[in-house]
């Protein structure tokens, strides 16, 4: 038998003692109070108390993992990236205008040199850099818009191959169009028929607005035949005439596909009247879709036509989540063509885009984790997979906070890491001498900082 000591759990009071056996979790259990030692306010007034591991190996039958009064919480989920483009930035030239457009051109001549080795070293490299974070659960978009499918093909190999770290749902992504791509539409049921977790499209990329439309009930289709997930590129631009949402929305209405269904970016909503989005958001909560933000890719790339005022280029996330719809933020890029920048964390991300989405309210801090937890896990359909509750997997990260509020505003790193039950990771905070005599440990990049 394993456990968890001296655990928060979001939303709810107390310390928590949390058990586990044959990769499931087996019980949760209030503690008694035990004193000044794990509580909060008790914190060392620079620095987080960190989490221990007693028994020496990571993989030994049973262990005490003192949390030490931190957040304990499901991993972290990505639920939108592109593992075929990331760590390519640079090569061989750096996007200079920073464009949409010059990284298309960028990656034109990356893709040339792709090969399956390439792809495959590069998304592992990519999956340890998430799972370094407390990720456990990624979605990753695939360029099918290649004929031979060979990208594609080592994608759903680096699926298998990275299983001890991550569940990888991998998504067909028509990147040039299903219409207006030679064999669009074969290239996409061959994608399904290799076995992807997920249809995707780009409807505002194809040639004709008849075309966006035709692809987008032609991929829904094609999901529904094969009892696949969907998530479509959908309206990422500026454009406010691009209105393919109300598309992929009524049919999600009338397949009944509800959130299977995901929407990502739908940054032409930040452009639309409130008018049409009135009616759009009675269209949006019949069908039950979901939503996925990118907002440091989406702040970076869009916005690029205007001078001033300049658009932030990002979907309505408040209003989404005020409507009771599901939206959550993912990473997209890391160091590629589009993005130069990312590290595989995602409380960054969540952190530029509350920011962005004027979500720093005392209410959205205090659940600021939903959009990189349970709202991105229902994204990506984890149902009973996912959670700490009884009888699910004992998928477990220790934070170094203890509250969501601390998480995001000290970046609080995952400090252990428990995949099926068995640790995974764990980091140890570093200590720094001051001059000055001050306490030795010293707020961390993961730990800036306790309550003081
Ligand atoms: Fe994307």
């Amino acid at each position: 038998m394993n456990r968890i000591v001296n655990a928060r759990l979001r939303d709810r009071e107390g310390l928590f003692t949390l058990r586990w056996e044959a990769g499931l979790i087996t019980a949760i259990e209030p503690q008694v109070d035990t004193g000044p030692a794990s509580g909060p306010t008790s914190r060392p007034v620079d620095g987080a108390a960190s989490a221990t591991v007693s028994a020496a190996a990571a993989d030994t039958a049973a262990e005490t993992i003192d949390a030490a009064g931190n957040l304990v919480v499901p991993p972290l989920v990505e639920p939108h990236i592109h593992l075929d483009a990331t760590l390519t930035a640079g090569e061989p030239r750096w996007n200079l205008s920073g464009t949409l457009f010059e990284g298309i051109a960028c990656w034109a001549e990356r893709k040339a040199r792709v090969t399956a080795q390439d792809t495959k070293a590069r998304a592992h490299e990519t999956i340890r850099m998430l799972a370094a974070h407390g990720i456990q659960h990624v979605r990753t978009h695939v360029d099918v818009t290649e004929p031979g499918l060979g990208t594609l093909q080592a994608m759903l190999e680096v699926r298998e191959e990275a299983r001890p770290l991550v569940d990888l749902q991998v998504v067909a992504f028509p990147q040039e169009g299903i219409e207006s791509y030679p064999d669009g539409r074969r290239l996409m049921i061959e994608a399904v028929e290799m076995g992807v977790d997920g249809v995707g499209g780009i409807p505002h990329f194809e040639n004709t607005r008849d075309q966006g439309v035709s692809s987008v009930h032609f991929l829904m289709d094609l999901a529904v035949r094969h009892d696949r997930l969907v998530d479509v590129h959908c309206d990422e631009t500026d454009d406010p005439h691009s209105r393919f949402l109300e598309v992929l929305a009524e049919a999600t209405r009338v397949q009944g596909m509800g959130s299977r269904v995901t929407a990502s970016h739908t940054t032409a909503m930040g452009s639309y009247d409130n008018a049409y989005c009135s009616k759009l958001f009675r269209l949006l909560k019949q069908a039950g879709l979901s939503f996925i933000s990118c907002p440091t890719e989406s702040i970076h790339l869009q916005g690029r036509f205007d001078t001033y005022p300049k658009r932030r280029g990002l979907t309505r996330v408040a209003e989404l989540d005020q409507a009771g719809l599901n939206v959550c933020f993912a990473q997209d890029s890391i160091v590629d063509p589009w993005y130069p920048l990312g590290n595989g964390n995602i409380l960054r991300i969540l952190d530029a885009g509350l920011h962005i989405c004027h979500m720093l309210g005392y209410e959205d801090l205090q659940r600021a984790l939903d959009f990189v937890t349970d709202h991105s896990a229902r994204a990506l359909a984890l149902g009973e997979g996912y959670g700490i509750e009884v009888g699910r997997p004992a998928n477990l990260v220790v934070r170094s906070a203890d509250s969501d509020y601390e998480v995001l505003r000290s970046q609080g790193g995952a400090q252990v890491s428990i995949r099926h039950g068995r640790v995974l990771m764990r980091k140890t905070l570093p200590e720094i001498c001051w001059q000055d005599g001050r306490d030795a440990r010293m707020p961390s990049p993961d730990a800036q900082g306790g309550r003081g």
